[in-house]
């Protein structure tokens, strides 16, 4: 495939802002959604903490990192200190106090990659993952909340496109597309290599925040509040991002070589990490280097099907938002097979 030359944006891109900025208002959860899930948190962490004093429970995921749209399930770490606990016994014990408590679809998922308790509070409608000490994933959500601190074009952009990939199927791992947590990955790698740059590398600055998880060193600057201005030296606005965003996956993406890192701000090469041929069930097709797990490709449930679904995919997105009349209904038009 070969890769084509520079798209020039069409004229009349920014008329485009105030309809995408509509739909990212719309996709935002109000006040009160928040004010259940807190609550419903605050009732899991009483039946907890009656069997395990000890216990706590983290939110994280899209509920905590500030991507979630409206509705959208929580997902929640019970953190135990105890290293030596087997998580199934746990997850089944679990299952087993929510059930007497009428929750609703309860159900222990222990063999899972993942293993969970899902759960359904009959009280607010929320639907609810359990896991056991996964505290990668709570540092992981802390870091992409505070990228969405710096500039909110991040969240603008992030909210269109995990919207896109939801209307357009392509964001299921089961089926060999991506996460919202890669998607949000690329939208914030995408904003680091704007220039001038939208959004800092926050692993190669200065270490105000530090923790060690499963001997993983997770250390990065979390003064957010202190970068504030940092992308007003670039003007660009959502919609000439959303264009660029589609451009870059369609066109200018390098997928046989390149992988993209948050954790280093740049561009780095599959060869440099060994990415360069499939072992086991890991292909490498797309790469997208985990932050703190760096040897965890997320494009990894990508397969020679499915990289070809995204790929048409971007493409197809990216001759929306250059020619079409109506990008903004057009882009999320749901895909029918
Ligand atoms: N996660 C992870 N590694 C992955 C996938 C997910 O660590 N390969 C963690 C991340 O902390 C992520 C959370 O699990 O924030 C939830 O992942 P996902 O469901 O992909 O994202 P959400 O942000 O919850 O998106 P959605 O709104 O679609 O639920
Ligand atoms: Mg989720």
């Amino acid at each position: 495939r070969m890769l084509r030359r520079q798209m020039v944006c069409r004229r009349d891109i920014d008329s485009l802002n105030a309809p995408f900025l509509l739909i990212y208002e719309s996709l935002v959860p109000p006040e009160e959604e928040k004010a259940k899930q807190k609550q419903l948190l605050m009732l899991l962490e009483k039946l907890v903490n009656k069997e395990w004093p000890q216990a706590q429970l983290y939110l994280y995921g899209s509920c905590a990192n500030s991507f979630g749209v409206s509705k959208s399930d929580i997902d929640v770490c019970l953190a135990m200190e105890d290293a030596d606990i087997n998580k199934s016994e746990v997850l089944l014990k679990l299952a087993d106090i929510l059930q007497s408590d009428n929750f609703q679809n309860v159900q222990a998922l222990t063999h899972a990659r993942v293993p969970i308790v899902k759960l359904m509070d009959p009280e607010t409608g929320i639907s609810c993952d359990i896991c056991v000490n996964n505290v990668l994933a709570v540092v992981n959500t802390k870091v992409l909340r505070d990228y969405a601190c710096i500039d909110e074009r991040l969240r603008q952009l992030a909210f269109i496109v995990k919207h896109w990939a939801k209307s357009r199927g392509v964001n299921e791992t089961y089926q060999g597309t991506l996460s919202s947590y890669a998607y949000v990955l690329m939208c914030i790698h995408f904003l680091q290599l704007r220039r001038p740059a939208i959004l800092p590398c926050l692993q190669e600055m200065e270490a105000t925040y530090s923790v060690t998880v499963d001997d993983i060193d997770c250390t990065f600057f979390d003064q957010v509040e202190k970068l504030s201005g940092f992308g007003s030296r670039n003007s660009e606005t959502i919609a000439q991002l959303v264009w660029a965003f589609f451009n870059y996956w369609a066109y200018y993406h390098d997928y046989a070589n390149n992988v993209i890192s948050v954790r280093s701000g740049s561009i780095i090469s599959k060869h440099e990490k060994d990415w360069t041929r499939r072992i086991g069930n890991d292909r490498h097709l797309i790469c997208i280097e985990d932050p703190f797990e760096i040897s965890h490709d997320l494009g990894r449930v990508v397969d020679k099907f499915s990289i070809k679904v995204l790929r048409e995919e971007f493409e197809r997105a990216a001759e929306v938002m250059q020619y079409d009349r109506n990008p903004c209904v057009k882009l999320f038009e749901p895909y029918v097979p």
